[in-house]
């Protein structure tokens, strides 16, 4: 079996960032509002988190937000002093009332962005319109391929030989938003559903978290066409193993 050694891709030599010195009236770092979603572990919320640590960073997060009261995701949250909240889908009649009950309580944490990371709930038109232009997923498969589940089996069985994860503005359209930024890996001829899916999550820990970096210093535009600019980032895919 083909072992690709994830180690060797150095991050920092094919993204480039611009040194941006608006800094506010005390000299510190304007920040943005980040509300995540989650549904379960929040592997990539954890990771998208710990950038808020380092005190340059223009991150803030605001609030993690589950559909679920036993995301694993919540108490990691909870017990980082982040605010958590739930909001149990089982409990509205319609997937328009829990949408709008959702929104409620992002609303009130007063997001520039709002993430969602492990959130398994198609979101309605309704919310979606509401946070439009602020709503981003991370998805397991190089959009446009493969939408929707299981991605890792039907990448395998379609024999692909690239695959990874997007992240992407959140459109009416399931998986097809206009794409931020890729990372990619090989796949390898032997490797399992499983094996496929655990390398390109340690794909996702980087991706995801260098793009809510670009978002926090305003260096990712979507224009009304669709069309997504990246302001001093010089490449939007990272991750080969080659
Ligand atoms: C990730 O693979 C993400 O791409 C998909 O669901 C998984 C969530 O993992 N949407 P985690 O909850 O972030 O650990």
């Amino acid at each position: 079996m083909a072992v690709y050694n994830l180690a060797t891709i150095d991050v920092a030599k094919v993204i480039m960032f611009v040194t941006d010195s608006s800094l506010n009236q005390t000299n510190k770092p304007e920040k943005k509002r980040f509300v995540i979603l989650i549904s379960g572990l929040g592997s990539n919320m954890q990771h998208i988190a710990q950038l808020a640590n380092d005190s340059s960073s223009r991150v803030s997060i605001q609030a993690v937000v589950s559909n679920k009261a036993s995301a694993a995701g919540l108490d990691w949250a909870a017990r980082r002093g982040i605010e958590t909240a739930v909001v149990d889908h089982r409990l509205f009649s319609d997937r328009e009332k829990f949408d709008q009950a959702l929104a409620r309580v992002v609303v009130k944490f007063e997001p520039d962005y709002v993430l969602l990371a492990g959130f398994m709930r198609i979101l309605t038109p309704g919310f979606v319109n509401q946070f439009k232009g602020r709503l981003i997923n991370i998805h397991p498969s190089l959009l446009p391929a493969f939408p929707g589940l299981h991605t890792h089996a039907r990448a395998i069985e379609a024999g692909v030989q690239r695959h990874g994860c997007s992240v992407h503005f959140v459109t009416d359209e399931l998986d097809y938003g206009p794409v931020i930024a890729q990372a990619a890996l090989e796949v390898s001829t032997t490797e399992t559903p499983e094996q496929l899916a655990q390398r390109v999550l340690v794909l996702e820990h980087q991706l995801y978290p260098k793009v809510v970096q670009w978002l926090s210093r305003d260096q990712v535009t979507l224009d009304d066409n669709g069309k997504v600019t990246l302001h001093g980032v010089s490449y939007r895919h990272i991750g080969t193993s080659e």
